[in-house]
């Protein structure tokens, strides 16, 4: 399945539910919540108190990229915060088999994520293991920033080994994805699509109804 996972980065902090409301109300399924630690990524963002706030706004999906090191020890602490799918980079764990596991006993869906420059091979070894890889599209840190071209490759690449496998792992894509490469990203095999500039620059509710308009018309291997 197809789906669009807003990323609240971008979206108005003064007014969070009215932001949540109006992309939940077109449909999008996904709300991509970034958590940054300042030392995994340069910035620090948001972190449990404001997602445990945020968890009555809307029945979304809370979908929790934890740019921060040593993910799982805050694995417990998320998933009682209202954290539906925990995604932690292969980069931050030392040991990422047991932080997989430590993500899974919570009950909450398990995402790894990889930076730009890390290959896909960095998780032939736990693709069983997981629902959902996250292809980094841009160094991760900041919104706002230009799509990285290379990585599309990692897209196919990675779903031709899951397709390989035979296993429905979720391919999600993160930064600088806009109405115009989201196709291309699509026919890549990528099928949860992370977007905050593009969706909540402007009419928030109207932006993520035109990436849902488009999830329909692309052909593609993923998802679909
Ligand atoms: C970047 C974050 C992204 C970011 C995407 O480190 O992981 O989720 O909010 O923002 P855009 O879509 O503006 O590149
Ligand atoms: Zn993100």
């Amino acid at each position: 399945m197809r789906i669009l996972a807003p990323s609240l980065l971008a979206a108005d902090f003064k007014n969070l539910e009215r932001d949540i409301k109006a992309v939940e109300k077109a449909g999008a399924m996904y709300l991509h919540l970034d958590v940054m630690d300042g030392t995994f990524v340069p910035s620090i963002s948001f972190g449990m108190p404001v997602i445990r706030a945020l968890r009555s706004c809307t029945d979304m999906v809370f979908d929790v990229h934890m740019m921060v090191e040593e993910p799982a020890r805050y694995a417990d602490d998320m998933r009682e915060s209202g954290a539906d799918l925990i995604c932690i980079h292969a980069e931050a764990c030392r040991h990422l088999d047991s932080s997989i596991a430590r993500v899974r006993q919570t009950g909450a869906k398990v995402g790894v994520a990889l930076n730009p420059a890390t290959p896909v091979s960095a998780v032939d070894l736990v693709l069983p293991l997981v629902d959902m890889v996250l292809v980094m599209t841009v160094n991760p840190g900041f919104g706002g920033q230009k799509f990285i071209p290379y990585t599309l490759d990692k897209v196919k690449d990675l779903r031709r080994r899951i397709d390989e496998l035979g296993l429905d792992t979720d391919i999600q894509v993160d930064g600088g994805v806009t109405l115009n490469n989201a196709g291309e990203l699509l026919r890549a095999g990528a099928n949860v699509l992370v977007a905050g500039t593009a969706v909540f620059k402007g009419d928030a509710g109207e932006n993520a109804g035109r990436f849902l308009e488009l999830f329909d018309t692309v052909q593609g291997s993923g998802g679909l």
